[in-house]
């Protein structure tokens, strides 16, 4: 099994997808650019393209304040972090201590935060913080709590991270805001990647879910805002598709692991003057790669 350099399980994690990411990048000679994830979640791409230095720097937003808490600490206070992670009292007490935490937020510390975030993330099912406890409460599962949190790796992660800190950046904004404020370091390229909530399956995956309607107008900010160089990745479903009508779409299989083994449909979406990789073995989904032959005009003047 592939092994990767963030600490977090993300349902619909996407680091997988690093070595296509990496051609795109390299493809349109964005290398040493700041790499932007809006949604940023487990940032399983930006930390694979951080270590690798592919990227001069990540920005990662995220709109979920344990999410934000929990980059936020990494930056500044990873010692903190490691220290919990090597003292971690992985029960039930415990566990349901930092449920609380993470519930009422606004009563604790950011590290506190950050931390009881972290430890759901490693001990629930498949990483869903709203999702129940490997094991079950009376842990008499086959897996046990436990089965994920492995100290030394973990804090391994986080070290190898910290030592990166003052190459990554951090907010707590809602996804819309961020790309009206946010603005790429003087003589830097940036490059944006949107993996949004899913369309037609999140509900109950993230701490922040997205309506049809919010997806919707999300599209129309991305295609009219100021920046250049961007991807949208999406669960494959038809409104997207016809949200993005006029971008150049195409379809990818990815397996997941969020409580079961799937497949999923994935959607790519790309700005307008982004090249792809040649490489791509994608399926275009819409016509915007083939442009329909357009008949003689009726003012030609040859
Ligand atoms: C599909 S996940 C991102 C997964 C990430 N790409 C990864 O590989 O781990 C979507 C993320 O968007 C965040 N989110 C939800 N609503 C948001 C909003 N309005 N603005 C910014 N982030 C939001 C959620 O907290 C979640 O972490």
């Amino acid at each position: 099994m592939a092994r990767y350099n963030t600490p977090l399980r993300y349902p619909g994690g996407k680091q997988k997808l690093t070595p296509f990411v990496v051609d795109v990048i390299e493809r349109n000679n964005l290398s040493g650019c700041q790499y932007v994830e809006p949604y940023a979640g487990g940032a399983g791409v930006a930390m694979e393209l951080l270590m690798d230095d592919v990227v001069s720097s990540v920005y990662l937003n995220d709109f979920t304040y344990p999410v934000y808490a929990f980059w936020k600490t990494i930056k500044y206070d990873p010692d903190f972090l490691c220290a919990r992670i090597l003292s971690a009292s992985l029960t039930v007490e415990e566990w349901l201590k930092r449920r609380e935490i993470v519930r009422n937020p606004e009563m604790h510390s950011l590290q506190e935060v950050a931390y009881s975030f972290f430890y759901l993330n490693r001990c629930n099912r498949s990483g869903v913080v709203g999702g129940g406890l490997i094991g079950g409460l009376q842990q008499n599962g086959t897996w046990k709590m436990d089965a994920r949190f492995s100290r030394n790796d973990l804090i391994g992660r986080v070290e190898r991270i910290a030592k990166k800190a003052d190459r990554i950046f951090v907010s707590n904004m809602d996804a819309e805001a961020f790309i009206e404020a946010y603005t790429p370091p003087k003589g830097v390229d940036a490059f944006f990647y949107f993996d949004p909530p899913y369309i037609g399956r999140s509900a109950r995956l993230y701490l922040n879910d997205y309506s049809p309607e919010d997806h919707k107008r999300l599209a129309v900010s991305i295609q009219a805002s100021r920046h250049k160089n961007w991807i949208v990745s999406y669960d494959y479903d038809a409104r997207i598709v016809d949200y993005y009508v006029k971008q150049k779409q195409f379809e990818y299989q990815l397996q997941y692991n969020a409580a079961a083994v799937y497949k999923g449909r994935e959607l790519f979406i790309f700005s307008d003057c982004l090249h792809i990789p040649e490489s791509t073995s994608f399926r275009p989904i819409n016509d915007v790669l083939n442009p329909p032959i357009p008949a003689p005009s009726l003012f030609a003047t040859d």
